[in-house]
């Protein structure tokens, strides 16, 4: 079977929470891969997963509706088994060889990861060192991957469409934006006055009345993805104050015309720490 190049890199398929003791169904780019841990998962960490195509090799059958066994996923129509290697066992026949195409797999972050096996590519690793993480999660949108993208680097549409995080719609003009390029990745500053936010959210994020919030992101594109430094600071002095937010986004290719969004948030500890005991004293 043909995969395309996109494979050869790493990407999200599942959040950890989806993957339980059973066997899962993604797709990539059109192709289904049955997803499934070889071991239960351990309390804390990531566990060990594997991944092949969803389709049987012996009748077709779909190995994400089948159960694991010692480490391999067990088909549900003739009970076939399929090791995270793509090596296969028949209990009608078990002198023979039997293959389907696998994927290299890993849980990591929180989230499931699959790419083609053994491209050598480097994981896409995203320094959150002195960070904690606040939220993660999956959304599917429908509309291929090249237009989601295309709303996340625009700053335009968050005076209307953002809650909290974004710029005034009224000064929209005075927002400063600076772009820097290389071969890999392309990084955009963008700062500007904060759209009006609600009281309860200010005492939160600690957010200095006139100040401009920043968005400073870096996209890469193998597998695409950005990280989005977020934060505000006074517009007269150019000092930082109040919470410092950075969030990884992960852009998967689920059809050509659907994207998976993985949406890792992490806040700066001790200004998360700070904000947090703020709004817990004020409330009092
Ligand atoms: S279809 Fe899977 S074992 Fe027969």
């Amino acid at each position: 079977m043909t995969l395309r190049p996109e494979l050869d890199f790493w990407h999200p398929v599942l959040t950890s929470e989806e993957l339980g003791d059973t066997p899962e169904k993604v797709r990539l780019l059109g192709t289904e891969v049955s997803v499934f841990r070889t071991a239960k998962k351990p309390l804390r960490g990531g566990g060990t997963v594997g991944a092949v195509l969803d389709r049987c090799p012996h009748r077709g059958a779909s190995l994400s509706k089948g159960h694991v066994r010692e480490g391999c996923v067990v088909c549900p129509y003739h009970g076939w088994s399929w090791a995270p290697d793509g090596t296969g066992k028949s209990p009608g026949n078990p002198d023979g060889r039997f293959r389907t195409q696998a994927f290299d797999a890993l849980e990591s972050d929180g989230a499931i990861w699959i790419k083609r096996a053994g491209t050598a590519v480097p994981f896409p690793r995203f320094d959150v060192a002195g960070f904690l993480e606040i939220a993660r999660f999956r959304r599917r949108v429908n509309a291929p991957l090249e237009v989601v993208l295309d709303n996340f680097i625009e700053v335009e549409h968050t005076g209307n469409v953002h809650y909290v995080l974004g710029y005034d719609t009224h000064r929209l003009d005075e927002v400063i934006c600076k772009v820097e390029t290389t071969p890999e990745t392309v990084r955009v500053y963008n700062q500007g006055p904060q759209k009006p936010m609600p009281w309860a959210l200010r005492k939160l994020f600690r957010y200095p009345p006139n100040a401009h919030f920043v968005d400073d992101w870096t996209t890469r594109f193998a597998p695409v993805s950005s990280v989005y430094d977020q934060y505000w600071i006074d517009r007269l002095t150019g000092e930082r104050g109040g919470d410092f937010l950075r969030n990884a986004v992960f852009f998967t290719p689920v059809e050509d015309d659907v994207t998976d969004l993985f949406v890792f948030v992490f806040a700066e500890a001790t200004a998360w720490v700070a904000s947090a005991s703020t709004a817990c004293c004020s409330s009092r």
